[in-house]
C-alpha cells in the first residue's frame, strides 16, 4: 500500500515535470503575440524605402539628348526661352529667371514644389482655370506667371523636352515617397497681419547680402542675363498673379529653402512667424502686373484667401487679402460654404 502511493506521487511529480518543460520551449518559441503589447514597436511599414532622387549635375551628358534640351531650358531659361535668346520667336519668358531658381536643384530638391513624380499628378483640377489641367498647362501657368511671359505651345519642342525632363526625374520613385517631393512645407500661419517692418529687419538681416539693398539680385555676367541671385521685386521678378505673389506660398517657400544653403524643408532657420514677415516684405513692393489676373478663378469660392488680387467672393479688404490676418478669412470659408482652405 505504501509503495503504491509513493509511486503515485513519483507519477504527479513526473507528469508536472513534464508539462513545464513543455510550457517553457512553448514561451521560447512564441515569447509575445505581436500587437497585444501596448508599446508596440513601429511597424515595419512605416520604414519609408530607401531611394535617392537623380543628382542632376552628375548626369549631365549622359542623358537622352530630348531630356538633356528640357535640363537646359529649366536652366538656362533667359538664354533659351527667355529675352536673350537668340532666336527672337524662341522668347517666351519675359524675366530672366530660371525656373529652378524656385524649383532648386533643377526640380529635384524635395520642399520647393519639386518636379520629381508631378507628371503622375497631372492631369488635374486646378482652380486658378476652374477646370482640369495638363501638365503643359501647369507649366504655362509658371511661364506667364513666375516667368511674367507667354505660353508655350503644348506641341513644341522645348514643352516636350521640359515634360521629358520631368518624367526622367521621376523614375523610380516610390509611391511612398511622393508626398515628401510634393509642395513645400506647412507652416502654422500667425493669427495676425504681415509685420512688415519685423519683415523688413529680418530681409536685412538674413535676404539682402545675396538678393540686394532693393531686391534687385545679382546677374551671373552682364551677358547671360542669368542671375546668381534671382531679383524678388521689380520689374524683372515675377508678377503679381504668380503662386509666390500670394504672402502664405512665399513664407512655405521662404521657410523650407531660405536663406539658400543654410536652410532646408528638414532643418529650416526661420520660424513660420519669421518666413510670414518677410514672405510680406518682399511682396510689397511693385512688380510686373498681369493683365486680366480678374478672370482667374471663376469660381471665385475656390480662390486662395492670399491671393492678392480682387474679385473674391467674401467683403474682407484687399489688404487683409494680401497681408493677412487670414485665419478669419479661412473660417469665414468654412463656415458659409463649408470649404477648407489652407493658402
Ligand atoms: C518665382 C518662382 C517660380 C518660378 C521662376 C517658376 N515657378 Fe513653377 N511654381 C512656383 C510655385 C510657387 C508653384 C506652386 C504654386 C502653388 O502652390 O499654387 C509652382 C508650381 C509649378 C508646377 C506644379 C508643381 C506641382 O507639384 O503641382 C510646375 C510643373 C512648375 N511650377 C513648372 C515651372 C516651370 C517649367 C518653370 C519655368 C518655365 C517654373 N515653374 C518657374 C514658382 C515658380
Ligand atoms: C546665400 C545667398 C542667399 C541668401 C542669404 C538668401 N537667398 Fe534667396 N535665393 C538665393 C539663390 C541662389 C536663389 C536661387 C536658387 C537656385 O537657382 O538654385 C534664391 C531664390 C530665392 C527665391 C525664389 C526666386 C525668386 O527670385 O523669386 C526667393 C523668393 C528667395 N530666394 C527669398 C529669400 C529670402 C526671403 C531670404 C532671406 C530670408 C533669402 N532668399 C536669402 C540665394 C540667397
Amino acid at each position: 500500500m505504501e509503495e503504491l502511493r509513493s509511486l503515485i506521487r513519483r507519477l504527479f511529480w513526473l507528469v508536472l515535470t513534464i508539462f513545464l518543460l513543455i510550457s517553457v520551449v512553448f514561451i521560447g518559441l512564441f515569447p509575445y503575440t505581436p500587437g497585444s503589447t501596448p508599446n508596440a514597436e513601429p511597424q515595419p511599414e512605416a520604414i519609408l524605402s530607401e531611394w535617392q532622387p537623380k543628382n542632376v549635375p552628375a548626369a549631365l551628358g549622359t542623358m537622352d539628348p530630348e531630356v538633356q534640351l528640357g535640363y537646359l531650358l529649366i536652366k538656362e531659361t533667359p538664354s533659351q526661352m527667355g529675352p536673350s535668346a537668340e532666336n527672337p520667336k524662341m522668347r517666351f519668358s519675359g524675366n530672366n529667371l530660371a525656373c529652378a531658381n524656385c524649383h532648386l536643384k533643377e526640380g529635384a530638391q524635395a520642399g520647393s514644389a519639386s518636379w520629381v513624380g508631378v507628371i503622375d499628378r497631372f492631369p488635374q483640377f486646378g482652380g486658378r482655370s476652374n477646370k482640369i489641367g495638363t501638365i503643359e498647362d501647369r507649366i504655362n501657368g509658371c511661364m506667364e506667371r513666375s516667368m511674367n511671359g507667354k505660353k508655350l505651345p503644348p506641341d513644341s519642342e522645348p514643352m516636350k523636352a521640359i515634360v521629358a525632363y520631368m518624367n526622367w526625374l521621376g523614375e523610380g520613385l516610390p509611391a511612398d515617397r511622393q508626398k515628401e517631393f510634393t509642395g513645400f512645407v506647412k507652416i502654422k500661419i500667425p493669427d495676425r497681419a504681415v509685420d512688415l517692418s519685423k519683415g523688413k529687419a529680418l530681409y536685412l538681416k538674413e535676404c539682402m547680402i545675396c538678393h540686394g539693398g532693393s531686391g534687385q539680385g545679382v546677374l551671373l555676367t552682364e551677358a547671360s542675363k542669368g542671375y546668381l541671385y534671382p531679383p524678388l521685386w521689380g520689374q524683372d521678378s515675377y508678377n503679381n498673379g504668380a503662386g509666390m505673389h500670394r504672402v502664405i506660398t512665399a513664407a512655405e517657400f521662404i521657410k523650407g529653402n531660405m536663406p539658400f544653403g543654410q536652410a532646408t524643408w528638414e532643418n529650416p532657420k526661420l520660424t513660420d512667424a519669421e518666413a510670414f514677415d518677410v514672405a510680406g516684405y518682399i511682396n510689397s513692393f511693385d512688380r510686373p502686373v498681369k493683365e486680366g489676373v480678374e478672370k482667374d478663378y471663376p469660381d471665385q469660392k475656390l480662390k486662395p484667401v492670399s491671393t492678392p488680387y480682387g474679385p473674391w467672393a467674401d467683403d474682407f479688404s484687399a489688404e487683409q487679402h494680401k497681408y493677412g490676418p487670414f485665419l478669419p478669412i479661412m473660417d469665414y470659408y468654412k463656415q458659409q460654404y463649408d470649404i477648407t482652405k489652407n493658402k
